[in-house]
């Protein structure tokens, strides 16, 4: 069993791991990373945005890559943007893994789902449209939708 401490200390861990990529209004499906805008950086205590500080206010929801990939609740992913946007947040955490088990990105090794991708796709745009950054996570430190095993 896990205690309390160690579910902190591993969330801190699972944070440290996380991908900060930003994408900018407008700019749909490209991810810039050759660029020198669109990335958060920091300086100092600041997160840095073009050379600006940003002061972040943002939601967690890992969901939105699984329901931007049904048609059927696809348009759960714009209202969560829109609503968000209306009350001023500007970043969001969703998940960017999925391997093996359930709706996988990977069901295999090398063996990909495209239509997740295209998920995953719709997530970024959306964001893109409602001013929001995303905090993209690549790997799960426990063992929901592939995790630290896969
Ligand atoms: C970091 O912030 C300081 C103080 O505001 C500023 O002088 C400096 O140019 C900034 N550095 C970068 C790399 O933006």
């Amino acid at each position: 069993m896990l205690g309390p401490d160690t579910r902190v200390f591993n969330s801190c861990i699972f944070l440290s791991l996380m991908v900060v990529l930003i994408f900018q209004h407008g700019d749909n499906y490209r991810v810039r990373a050759n660029s020198d805008r669109g990335f958060m950086q920091i300086n100092g205590t600041f997160f840095v945005m073009n050379g600006k500080p940003v002061n972040l206010n943002g939601f967690n929801a890992y969901w939105m890559m699984l329901h931007a990939a049904d048609p059927s609740t696809r348009n759960k992913v714009t209202a969560v943007f829109q609503q968000a946007s209306k009350y001023g947040m500007n970043i969001a955490r969703a998940w960017a893994f999925s391997d093996g088990g359930y709706r996988p990105l990977q069901s295999s090794p090398g063996v990909y789902n495209e239509d997740m991708f295209k998920g995953l796709d719709f997530v970024v745009s959306e964001a893109g449209k409602y001013g929001i950054s995303m905090i993209l996570s690549f790997v799960n430190n426990y063992e929901d939708y592939g995790g630290r095993k896969q």
